[in-house]
This record gives structure tokens, sequence and C-alpha cells, in this order.
């Protein structure tokens, strides 16, 4: 499906953005874990996020959707049953990474894992290497691709140093380390934390220390049960990205995105954008509200011009999806953009490097693509044009705005991609619009 985004009028009014993505799968999936039922509140409803439910159902979990929450009546840690076909992960890397930690810890038990043609493209042997040396076969196509078997297995402890800066990886590596008497998991340089967050919530024996050497050690007992009760997710950082983006570019445009998820390890897109001179205020609703130790706050955006900023790579983890934004705000600052330590940005759910350089260049930017990031000359305008998704949801999105921001629109080649994550971006602009 194409769709034009036409260079827009000041976005104004209040919304509240799709719920987080990497919470919703990782409340689905410790749910699923869980003995007693769960309540999520404002679970995604977007299709990444429906293949986690899916998949859960699969090993005999049971969901159940009502108006406001999903009850999730979970199997308990020791007991997912192995349905006769393959797990469809769908498009979802998240789900594809995280679910093996729990399944590689059921002995005797093996899971096919398998996924579309992107997800098909997609590494796991960084799970595949970690979860062998705990005990686990993984069987996996060309030793690294989907489609994949994990075989089950009594898991031993470990101490394991995370050899990319990836959140999946560790969370992976967290979920089974609650199958082993105690596993220690060292990130160099911080990733996201929802998983750690969650686990102590549902009352798992979690410690996290600093190291003096920079980044933190976090380490996982055994457990028998895991207990949530009711878990809210909150807005999505990376989808409200979007609008944020939107709202700084868009000439006199004034927004506020309500109840969005900012744990500092997923905000770095917000010191990002402020460096670069743009004005967005931050009001942290009361702890008392907090879920999941999740802090939540409403973001009010106003535009601005923007000046040009370097990314490195230790802030890369903290913003890693929204980087093509950072390109894309690049175009239109004064001076130059560059990220630097972002090779990551190449197995995402198309090589986000090459799409967005290729994308962005497409509609007139100064853009250049270097083996682990880019660099953009600002010439504070986009002339505007045609962009592929390659499949990608954010890279969807990513014309969009910058369609919303050109002087001559952005026709998205393929904006079903937006399904992902953002099913209604859309008619929220439109709602801004007005
Ligand atoms: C995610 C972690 C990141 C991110 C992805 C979601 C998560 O991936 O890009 O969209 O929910 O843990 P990596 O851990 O591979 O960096």
């Amino acid at each position: 499906m194409n769709v034009l985004f036409p260079p827009a009028g000041p976005l104004r009014g209040s919304l509240r953005v799709p719920a987080d993505k990497s919470i919703s799968h990782r409340a689905a999936l410790l749910a699923a874990m869980a003995s007693e039922p769960v309540r999520v509140r404002n679970y995604l409803p977007a299709a990444d996020t429906r293949s986690t439910l899916a998949a859960i159902g699969d090993l005999g979990v049971l969901v159940e959707e009502r108006d406001d929450e999903l009850v999730i009546r979970g199997c308990g840690m020791r007991n997912p049953q192995p349905p006769p076909g393959a797990i469809d992960v769908g498009n979802a890397g998240t789900l594809m990474r995280l679910l093996p930690g729990w399944l590689a810890g059921q002995p005797g038990l093996d899971y096919v894992l398998d996924g579309d043609a992107s997800i098909r493209r997609r590494p796991v042997d960084r799970i595949a290497e970690p979860l062998e040396r705990m005990g686990a076969r993984i069987e996996a196509r060309d030793g690294r691709f989907p489609p994949f078997t994990v075989h089950g297995a009594h898991l031993e402890g470990m101490t394991y140093e995370l050899p990319v800066a990836s959140a999946q990886v560790k969370s992976c590596l967290l979920l089974a380390g609650l199958m082993t008497p105690a596993t220690t998991i060292i990130e160099p340089v911080p990733a996201r934390d929802h998983t750690e967050r969650m686990l102590l919530a549902a009352g798992a024996p979690v410690r996290r220390a600093e190291r003096l050497q920079g980044g933190y050690e976090t380490t996982v007992g055994g457990t028998d049960e895991l207990e949530l009760d009711l878990v809210e997710v909150p807005g999505d950082l990376s989808s409200a990205a979007f609008l944020i983006t939107a709202g700084i570019l868009v000439p006199d445009s004034r927004l506020l995105l309500e109840r969005v998820g900012v744990n500092w390890t997923r905000a770095g897109f917000l010191r990002i954008v402020e460096r670069m001179g743009a004005i967005v205020l931050g009001e942290l609703e009361a702890p008392g509200t907090l879920s999941a130790h999740e802090p939540v706050a409403d973001l009010d955006v106003s535009s601005a011009p923007i000046e040009g900023t370097v990314v490195e790579a230790d802030e890369v983890p903290l913003a890693i999806d929204e980087l093509p934004l950072v390109a894309l705000l690049g175009c239109f600052a004064e001076g130059e953009t560059v990220v630097r330590g972002a090779g990551e940005l190449r197995v995402k759910e198309s090589d986000r490097i090459a799409t967005v350089v290729e994308g962005l260049r497409g509609l007139g930017a100064d853009i250049e693509a270097t083996p682990d990031g880019f660099a953009v000359r600002g010439t504070g305008r986009l002339r505007g044009g045609r962009l592929d998704a390659h499949g990608d949801h954010r890279l969807a999105l990513l014309g969009a705005v910058a369609g919303l921001a050109s002087e001559e629109g952005v026709e998205v080649v393929g904006m079903d991609a937006a399904a992902v994550s953002y099913p209604d971006f859309e008619a929220d602009v439109t709602a801004l619009s007005a």
C-alpha cells in the first residue's frame, strides 16, 4: 500500500501514542511464565505483539481479551507445551530472541521457531551461543538463522559478558537464568532494562550493580514462580519519537504526548534532540502510579530550529530504534549530524544504515553511509519524493514524517509495514492536523 504524506500545516493537540512494544512483549512472556493469572492493561494491539500472544497461546497459555485489559493465564515456569508445528514469530525480533530463553530451560522438550522473510535474515547465533553454554542445544539454519529448534535442558548458571549491547540477548539470558541457581550478565554498555524491572516486580531475585569499568552487572537467581497481578503498559517512546520529530520540524507545532514511558535506558533520543536545540518538556507522573517500575511522563513538544550533533557508540543502545529519526532531523539542522558505533542497525528489520541513507537521499538529503552509522549535512530543508519502506515499520514511519516536514510531500511505498508497531499513525496525524 502506497500512501502520500503531503507537507503539513502546524500539528497541534494532545494524544496518547501506542503502548510500548518492548514492554508489551515482556508483559505477555512473563505472564505466560507465571502460575497465577496476570492482567495487562494497555497492551499494544499491533502485529508484533499479536505474534507474541499467538506464540504463548501455542504453548498452552490462555489469553482472554476483555474491554480494557488482557487476562493471561500462564502455564508456570516449567510447563510450556511444544505445539506440533513451528511457533510463528512473524516479524518480531524481540519475540524470537526472548522466548528461547524460557524454552531452553525445559528439559527433554523441543520447540521450533520461524517467522517472516525479514526474520529469516536476522541472526540468532547471538542467543544460541550463550544458551548452549548453559546446556541447551540450538539448531539453526546455516548455524545462525531461523527457522531454528530449541532443545531444552537442565540449565547451568554462568557469568556472561555481552559481546553486543543488546537488550534482546540480555533479556533472553535473564529468562534462562531464572531456571539456574544464579546467572550473571555483564553489559559493558547499558541497554534497555525493562526485563530487569518487570522481573523485580514479579518477585524474581534480581540484583543489578554498576561496574567501576562502566556498564552494569545483573544477577538473577533461580525461582519457581513469577507473580505479577497487574501490568499497565506505558506509551512507547519509540513511537512517540515520530511525532516528536514531526512536532520539532513542522513550524508552529505544539503537541502533548500523554503517558509516555521515559525509562532512561530508552530515552536517549530525548537527550539527543535536546542537544540539537529542540524543546521537549517532560512532566513525570507521581511515583505512586508507576507500573512495573517504569517511569511515565507527559511530553510537551514545540517546533524549534535545530543544530547538528554527534551520537557516539555508548549512546547508541539507548536510542537505537530512533537513530533513523536523528538522520531526518540532521537534514534540517544547521551543520553536520554524525552517528557512530551503530553497526547493529544493519541487523534490524532492514539494514537500517542502507535503507535510511538510500531513502533520505532519494528525498534530496545530503547523507552518506559509513560502516557503522551515517553522516548528514544539514540543508535546512527536504525536497520530498518517494521512499520505499522495505517492509520495515520504522522506515515507513520515517518516510511519513519526512513527508510532513518536506516541501513536496513523500509517497511511502509499503506504508502497511507500520502496522507492526504503530497501526494508527495516519489517523493520529490527521487528528493533530485538524
Ligand atoms: C528491543 C531491543 C533492541 C531494539 C528492538 C527492541 C527489546 O534490539 O532494537 O526494537 O525489546 O529488547 P537489540 O537488543 O537487538 O539491540
